[in-house]
Parts: structure tokens; C-alpha cells; sequence
């Protein structure tokens, strides 16, 4: 039997790789030069690391990179993408490129509504607790005032609280669905406290209510917390341009284009295989712009799945139509996004990506990172119902490839030369290095 370890995160920095070196690792020294190797010289930053999580004993880098020649609703970013994907920053480039040359991307905010819930079992009668919430209603919102009236002197707050009846599912089963409109914020403090103090109200009057006995008293709250699922918090991205103008390659013809395009969301519409690679090359720009701006990630993609499931059946989150001619590609998408509070202002690259994105609102960010993931689609299927997606993917990879063999810089440039027009795979790069070796 191993002891589990007491206090780990009373432990200094120091401490605490010392014991993971040398438990866990079989060279110490070389563990701690790696972890060593990815701290910031400057203190003050790697002192914000170091709070932002408990346990903190390094940093984890990824490449920042830039997409240029963004033109929505015509004003034109560059987009900050944090990512390690070889091809995600360059597809998306050239998608940015190929739809600034046919009037760049629309996109608009269909809603901002945010959801919140406190969940409960009440075993009493049903209409008796609909009542008891008719006449504590007022009682919530005051409650919570000292919380709300910040937000709502911004013109936010909370939208409305229904009694929701969900014995039907569940036996005993209620809940408090709760919308709010938090702005600029992603609003998940201001949600979950909010949350918090509607139970304890609903807690508290249920113990004084004239109308209840006392087992209709035991309301037990179980949990108050946001939801991810914000179908109504929801944004949409399009591009359109005539049949003719989609000349991509030359091997296939505009028309046939379009028309593979079509078919290429018609199969993610049939087969959740292939809906879930779909859309999860969506992720790929969506998910790189949102950790750029400090946004939670992991709170977007179980969003964006629960609403690719939406029907009852996991479906291509983006659509496409021709019409008279005209070739529309569009995506709808919920995201739930903040560029004020939590890292927004805390950590130096978000607040330079933000920047780099002009302070976008809330809503602008949502518009962007819709753009992104619709970018992407776009970037991803032309290449499958074209060339294939290796060619480009591996000619991005390469540089990968040629660095775990150790090529030196005049190595990768004859290399990536000679690949120019030949195909890459793992054993041609080795070969093609060999072989530069030993001329
Ligand atoms: C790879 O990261 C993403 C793709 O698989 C997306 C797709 O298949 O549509 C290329």
C-alpha cells in the first residue's frame, strides 16, 4: 500500500516538484530543468500564475498565433488563436483571405440570454408550491438585490425566474429556471451567487409560509448552479458569394464545388460519425480564439455539443444553401463569452488579445468566434472535397516531423523546399533527410 500525501499544497513550489521529480519521474534533475525552462523571468507574471491555480509548478505554453484579413460586418481584424494544431492557424488565414475577396463574413446576435438553476425536491402538493412561489416572487428579487443592482445599473440582471414542474421525470423534482442578461461579463459568479441567494430565500420563506404544513416545508435544495446550455445566447455567421466565384482548384469546377459542399453537411446531417469531426474542426477555431481571450473553453464546447443535439440527433453545427446562383454558408451557435472579469484583465496576453480585437463587447467577441469556427469549416471541407486534407495538414506538419528528427534550420529549408512538390509522410521526410546527410 502507498501513502497518499498529506498537505500537498501547503508545500512550497520548490517542495512540491522536488517530490514529484522524485516520485514520479526517473531523472530528477532533468525534470526539474524542464519545469525550470517554462517559468517567466519576470516574477510579477509568474506570480499571477502561480495564484491562478492551486498546486502551480510551471507554465504550459501553447503557440499564439495570428489569422489575418478577418473583414466582418466590414471592419477587419486580425484574430489572436491559441492552438497547437499545425494547420488550424493557416486554414484559417486562407479562409479569412478567400472570403475578404467576396465581401467578408455577416454576422449577428440572435440572443444573450444566459440560464441558471436551483435545483429542488418538494414531496407536497403541486399547487400549493406554485402559489407559495407566486407570493414569494417578489421576496427572490429582493433578496438578491445587494447582489443585482450593480448589473442592472449597467442594464443587466435577472431577466426572470419561473417555477419549472419536473416530477414527471423526476419524482419530487422542481426547479427555479432562471435567465439573465450579464453584458460584457460571461456572468458565471454573478449567475451562481444569484442562484445561491434564491435558494436560501426560497429556504427561508418556505419555514414561515402560512399555507404549507410541515412536510411541505421539507424543501430540500440540492444544487444551484449555471447552465452551459445556453441555446438562447446564440449568434450567427455567414458568407455568400455567386457558384462562379468558388473557384478553389482545379480540379474541380465551381458548381461541382458547391454542390460537394452541400453534400459534405448533408453526410454530418446523417451521420453523427462524422457530425462530431465536423464540428470538431469548428472547435479547432473556435476553441483557439476563446483561450486567446480568456474564455472558458470547456464551457463553450459542452454548449455547442448539447445544441449540435439539439433534434434529437448529433448534427453539422454550420449549414449551407444554394439559391439563384448563390452559394450561402452559414453557422448558428450558442457561446456564452465575457471580455470583462475573470483573466480579461488579468492576464497580459488576453488583455493583449482583446486588444488586438479592438475591446470587442461581448457581443462582438461572440461574432468573431462564431466567424472563426465557420472559417474553419469552411477551410476544413474545401480541402476534403478537394485535394484531400492530408496534403495541406502534412505540409503544416512537416515542420513537426523535422524537428523530432533534430534537422538543423539549412536541413528544414532544402527539406521543406524539396516538398514543395512532393507528397509528405513521416518516411519521406526521414528519407529525404538521410539522404541530405549523406551527400
Ligand atoms: C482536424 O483537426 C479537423 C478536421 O478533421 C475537420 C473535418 O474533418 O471537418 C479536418
Amino acid at each position: 500500500m502507498i501513502d497518499p500525501i498529506i498537505g500537498f499544497s501547503k508545500l512550497s513550489k520548490q517542495e512540491k516538484i522536488e517530490w514529484i521529480a522524485k516520485r514520479y519521474t526517473q531523472n530528477p534533475k532533468t525534470t526539474k530543468n524542464i519545469l525550470e525552462r517554462y517559468w517567466n523571468s519576470e516574477n510579477e507574471v509568474q506570480k499571477l500564475h502561480d495564484e491562478f491555480i492551486e498546486n502551480t509548478i510551471t507554465n504550459y505554453y501553447l503557440p499564439l498565433g495570428i489569422a489575418p484579413n478577418f473583414l466582418i460586418n466590414d471592419k477587419l481584424y486580425a484574430i489572436p488563436m491559441a492552438i497547437e494544431e499545425s494547420s488550424v492557424v493557416a486554414a484559417a488565414s486562407k479562409a479569412a483571405k478567400f472570403w475578404f475577396d467576396r465581401g467578408g463574413f455577416r454576422s449577428e446576435i440572435i440572443g444573450t440570454e444566459k440560464i441558471g438553476q436551483v435545483h429542488f425536491m418538494y414531496h407536497g402538493d403541486a399547487t400549493k408550491l406554485e402559489q407559495f412561489f407566486v407570493d414569494i416572487h417578489h421576496k427572490i428579487l429582493e433578496d438578491a438585490k445587494p447582489l443585482t443592482k450593480n448589473m442592472e445599473k449597467r442594464g443587466g440582471g435577472i431577466s426572470k425566474i419561473e417555477l419549472r414542474n419536473k416530477t414527471t421525470d423526476l419524482k419530487d423534482y422542481y426547479q427555479l429556471h432562471c435567465t439573465f442578461e450579464t453584458l460584457d461579463a460571461m456572468g458565471a459568479n454573478f449567475i451562481n451567487s444569484c442562484l445561491e441567494q434564491f435558494a436560501r430565500t426560497l429556504k427561508n420563506e418556505a419555514q414561515k409560509y402560512p399555507l404549507f404544513d410541515e412536510d411541505d416545508r421539507q424543501i430540500e435544495i440540492v444544487m444551484s448552479i449555471l447552465s452551459n446550455y445556453v441555446p438562447n445566447c446564440l449568434v450567427r455567421a455567414e458568407v455568400q458569394c455567386a457558384v462562379a466565384d468558388l473557384k478553389m482548384s482545379t480540379i474541380v469546377s465551381p458548381q461541382d464545388f458547391a454542390n460537394k459542399m452541400l453534400r459534405a453537411i448533408a453526410i454530418a446531417n446523417a451521420e453523427p460519425h462524422r457530425a462530431v469531426t465536423h464540428n470538431k474542426g469548428i472547435m479547432n477555431g473556435i476553441d483557439a480564439v476563446i483561450l486567446a481571450t480568456g474564455n472558458d473553453f470547456r464551457a463553450v464546447e459542452a454548449g455547442v455539443h448539447a445544441y449540435a443535439a439539439k433534434d434529437g440527433k448529433y448534427k453539422s453545427l454550420t449549414n449551407a444553401r444554394i439559391e439563384n446562383g448563390i452559394f450561402k454558408f452559414w453557422i448558428e451557435i450558442p457561446l456564452a463569452l465575457g471580455t470583462v472579469g475573470g483573466l480579461t484583465n488579468l492576464h497580459p496576453l488576453v488583455k493583449l488579445a482583446l486588444e488586438i480585437l479592438q475591446h470587442p463587447s461581448a457581443k462582438e467577441l461572440m461574432q468573431i468566434v462564431a466567424v472563426a469556427g465557420l472559417a474553419q469549416n469552411f477551410a476544413a471541407l474545401s480541402s476534403l472535397v478537394t485535394t484531400g486534407i492530408q496534403e495541406g495538414h502534412m505540409k503544416m506538419h512537416l515542420m513537426n516531423i523535422l524537428n523530432q528528427l533534430g534537422a538543423t534550420d539549412q536541413e528544414k529549408a532544402t527539406i521543406i523546399d524539396y516538398f514543395k512538390n512532393h507528397t509528405v509522410t513521416h518516411s519521406a521526410a526521414v528519407a529525404e533527410l538521410e539522404k541530405l546527410r549523406s551527400n
